[in-house]
């Protein structure tokens, strides 16, 4: 009951959020629609949703954070009216030439709607091009296509849009976290300076270059000195994020005060990386991810993990299957719908936990 209401308080954010036009990349925004299917997916009724067949790209399913959302996202279409067995999710097993093949198999099955999480931001013109030539509408999600891309589909009216949440916010929020604590629970090494390491996910992905910049960002804003130790890619993995924390502590060693990783799969590598080490987050290093995770809420309860910061699955899920519905109804969206992140602290994190229940 607690997550219904939950997930009709998110949806109702996202709607207020589309009608305020907030946020976003892009400033353009169309609710016409020109694509050829635009008229036959008009007639669309809520009746008729259970006829209508979404394919859905995921980058990779043995993501943590993308599990959650794919799980949410298939609940709530099927919440909507759509039949389990017209949604289809495929596995693109981080590789391009794999969900662009999956990509063109959708097409040639006739869907009527696309739901797609790039493995390559950068592929997105590509995979727009072949989707509007075949007159279906398209949510990307997840991973945010560049500017000049979104401009077009505003430029040619096109039935695409982004639904997600803005990485910036989320790396301003993990910045704050450190910054909030002050230099002097920080400067362990007392060289008045915050010593950090960053651990990041995929370069391609925007999420990652956002947060490394933002985390950072906050802190000097804020006033303070900082001092970069190390900056690995860890592509959003936990062992391999385990591993660069590991060998950057037995390089940098007790200079290390703050580890900022860009999701909570690395944190968690990182937590194994720092316990092994011997060093004790709270006492003599800080550690900070993105998503929320269960398992990373209950470790900032604990005292084990510093904190997170919400990426909301349920609202970025349940605004792209809103989104869908809306092009199949042939009332068209905004390009750009974002929502907002949540910072997550010992403070908050009992409430967080249950709201992910
Ligand atoms: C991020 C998320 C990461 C990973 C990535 C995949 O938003 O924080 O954990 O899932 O998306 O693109």
């Amino acid at each position: 009951m607690k997550k219904k209401l939950i997930s009709l308080a998110l949806v109702m954010t996202m709607c207020i959020a589309l009608l305020a036009g907030c946020g976003g990349s892009s400033s353009a925004s169309s609710s016409a629609s020109s694509a050829p299917a635009a008229e036959a997916a008009a007639e669309a009724t809520d009746g008729d949703l259970a006829t209508k067949k979404v394919g859905v790209c995921i980058y990779q399913f043995s993501d943590n954070f993308m599990t959650l959302f794919r799980n949410e996202l298939e609940r709530y279409l099927v919440e909507q009216g759509f039949s389990k067995d017209n949604i289809t999710i495929v596995d693109g097993a981080n590789d391009q030439a794999t969900q662009s093949g999956q990509i063109d198999n959708f097409i040639a099955d006739n869907v009527d709607v696309l739901i797609i999480n790039l493995v390559n931001s950068s592929s997105a013109a590509t995979v727009t091009d072949k989707v509007v030539a075949a007159g279906i509408p398209l949510v990307y999600i997840n991973r945010e296509p560049d500017a000049d891309e979104q401009q077009r589909w505003a430029d040619n009216n096109w039935n695409i849009c982004y639904v997600g949440c803005d990485a910036r916010q989320s790396g301003t929020f993990q910045g704050e976290i450190i910054g909030d604590l002050g230099l002097d629970a920080v400067d362990f090494n007392k060289n008045g300076k915050i010593d950090y390491i960053m651990i990041e996910g995929d370069p391609e992905n925007i999420d990652a270059a956002y947060r490394t910049e933002f985390s950072v960002k906050a802190l000097t804003d804020a006033g303070f000195e900082v001092n970069c130790l190390d900056d690995q890619v860890g592509m959003w993995d936990q062992v391999k994020g385990g591993e660069l924390v590991a060998n950057s502590l037995s390089q940098h060693g007790n200079e290390i005060e703050v580890v900022f990783c860009n999701n909570d799969a690395m944190a968690l590598g990182a937590l194994q990386a720092i316990q092994n080490a011997g060093r004790k987050v709270g006492t003599d290093i800080y550690l900070v991810g993105v998503d929320a995770l269960t398992e990373v809420v209950e470790k900032v309860i604990s005292g084990e993990i510093t904190g997170t910061v919400f990426n909301n699955h349920f609202a970025q899920a349940d605004g792209a299957a809103d989104a869908a519905i809306r092009y199949l109804k042939g009332e068209g969206n905004e390009h750009n719908i974002q929502c907002d992140y949540t910072k997550v602290t010992a403070e908050n994190a009992q409430e967080i936990l249950d709201s992910l229940k």
